[in-house]
This record gives C-alpha cells, structure tokens and sequence, in this order.
C-alpha cells in the first residue's frame, strides 16, 4: 500500500520558489519541478498519507491568503494522488555517495571498507544518509563540538533520529557517549535499530518511537533536524531537555526562518550562541544557561 501521496501545484514560472518553499515549510523533503500545460511550471512534494486532508486545507487557506496579499497573482492549480510505487531504495543506492567526516568514514553496506573507523547505513526510506545539507550542518557541528569537548559531553539526544545517523556519529565520537534517539515514524526507528546492530552500537543507543517530551531525564547535548513547523510544536520540549549548560543544535531551517527560530529559542529561555548557514539550509545553537 503506498505510505504517502503526492501534491502538487501548477504556478507560473516566477511563483515556483514560493511553491517549493510552502511545500518543504509542510512537510515535503524536497519540490520536485517539471513542465507543465499552458507554460505553467509543476512544483510536486509527497506527504504521509495520513496528512492529505489537513496540508489540503492548510494550503487552500494560504494560497487564499497569498493571493489576497499579492504575495502570488492566481490561485495555483493543484491536484493529489498516491505516490505511484517507485523503487526508491534502488534509486537511494544508486545516489547515495560514501564520504568522511572527522576520520569516520560513511559508507553504504555494498562500498568497501577502509579499514578504521566507519558508519555503515543502508540507504533506505528513513531520512538521513548524510548527503543532506541539513544532516551535513548536523554532522560537522557535532563534530566541532566533539573537538572543543573530547570528554564532557556523557548524554545526546537525537530527536527525529531518522536512519539514527547523527547519534551514531556521536557515538563513534565520544566513546563515553550514551544516547537516545527518538522519531514518530516507526520506519524511522526500524532504520535506527538495524543500523545501530550494524554498526555494534547498540548497547549505547536507546531508541523509541514519539515525541522528546515523552522521554524523561536531561541531556548535555541534543541535536534535532526538524522542520520551522516541527520546532513551533517541539521547542518547549526541546529546551526542557537540556542540563543547565547543555547545547541544543537545531537543523532543517531555511535560511529566511533562522531568525524566527533565534526568537523561539529566546521565548523558552534559551541563549542563542550562533548560526552556521549553508547554500540554502542553516543550523542554530542555542544553550541552557540557567534553569528557573
Ligand atoms: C529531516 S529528518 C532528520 C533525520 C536525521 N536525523 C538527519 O539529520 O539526517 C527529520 C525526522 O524527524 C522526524 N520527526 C518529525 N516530527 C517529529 C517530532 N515531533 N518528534 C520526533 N521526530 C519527529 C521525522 O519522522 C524524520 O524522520
């Protein structure tokens, strides 16, 4: 049965960045682009199943919205249908590119080994196979943290885990390291698992399906690459989850929504302590300094 379904709208070429963006701010990973009839251009981005009838209303209100801004100049034509059966772990395989970061190397179970330190993932339907520039701001920070605090950090929580990437390479880092990772899709958490087996980390990896309020305890250290519509739900929690002095990295931010984001952090009494920006994604740090 297919798990998502796609959407799309028909816009003229000038409103196709505005498209992809509203798609992405929902939920998609990614806007797919194509020629479309009357020289309008197709913008498409798939969605769980489970959301149709609420990211098709949200989006009707905005486009009404946009219109009556003059943000765009005509209601956009849009359509949905089941994500046709695709062999999306063939093509994963097909792109997904080994690389190194900090002396481990990341590599699919069919490229060979160099010997050393690795982590090995399987390309699969979980985000995070690390090509991503979202996971890549994620993995070099981690790693610059790993560099200014080779033995402090004891306790990571790496919420929306996906294919558990992040607290794997923390683990491989620090080797006192104990973490918890957490995603709301259980495919995410299947991903994680078999993963952290092959990887012989699973001993040091708690990993659970839900939310990061559900899990109790706090964390010198919590990385989440979420979404700006995620962290407007999740920044509570994920303030409440750090050790007064504990860093929190947030990644999967567009750069025009870091701002909005430094705001969110300041209103749960976190410090904003930096920016990393990227080609069109950016990471922000924030730190627990005191708790009230
Ligand atoms: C962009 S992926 C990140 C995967 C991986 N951590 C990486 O950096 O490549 C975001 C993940 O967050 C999960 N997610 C979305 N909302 C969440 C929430 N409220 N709590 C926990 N996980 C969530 C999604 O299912 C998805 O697997």
């Amino acid at each position: 049965m297919n798990k998502t379904f796609d959407f799309w709208m028909d816009v003229s070429p000038g409103d196709v960045d505005w498209a992809a963006r509203i798609l992405i701010s929902h939920g998609s990973q990614g806007a797919v682009e194509s020629a479309s009839a009357k020289g309008k251009i197709r913008v498409l981005g798939s969605f769980p199943v489970g959301r149709l009838r609420k990211i098709q209303e949200a989006l009707r209100q905005l486009f009404r919205a946009a219109v009556a801004t003059g943000e765009i100049q005509e209601l956009p034509v849009v359509g949905a249908a089941p994500t046709p059966e695709v062999d999306w772990r063939g093509i994963l395989r097909f792109h997904h590119r080994p690389f190194e970061l900090g002396g481990i190397y990341f590599r699919s179970p069919w490229v060979e080994s160099r010997g050393g330190l690795e982590i090995v993932l399987e390309p699969g339907l979980a985000f995070g196979m690390g090509n991503h520039e979202t996971t890549q701001l994620c993995l070099r920070a981690l790693h610059g943290e790993f560099k200014a605090s080779p033995y402090s950090i004891r306790r990571l929580f790496d919420v929306g885990t996906g294919s558990g990437i992040l607290a794997l390479f923390a683990l491989r880092l620090w080797e006192q390291l104990e973490a918890v990772g957490c995603d709301v899709d259980a495919d995410a958490i299947a991903a994680a698992r078999e993963a952290a087996g092959e990887n012989g980390l699973t001993q040091r990896l708690t990993l659970f399906q839900g939310r990061p309020a559900s899990y109790p305890g706090r964390f010198d250290l919590v990385v989440a690459n979420l979404q700006w519509r995620i962290f407007q739900v999740e920044m509570e929690a994920l303030a409440s989850k750090l050790d007064v002095g504990g860093l929190l990295l947030c990644s999967g931010l567009l750069l025009d929504q870091a701002e909005r984001l430094e705001d969110l952090g300041r209103s749960r009494g976190l410090s904003f302590v930096g920016q990393v920006s990227g080609k069109e994604w950016c990471l922000l740090r924030f730190r627990c300094m005191e708790r009230a």
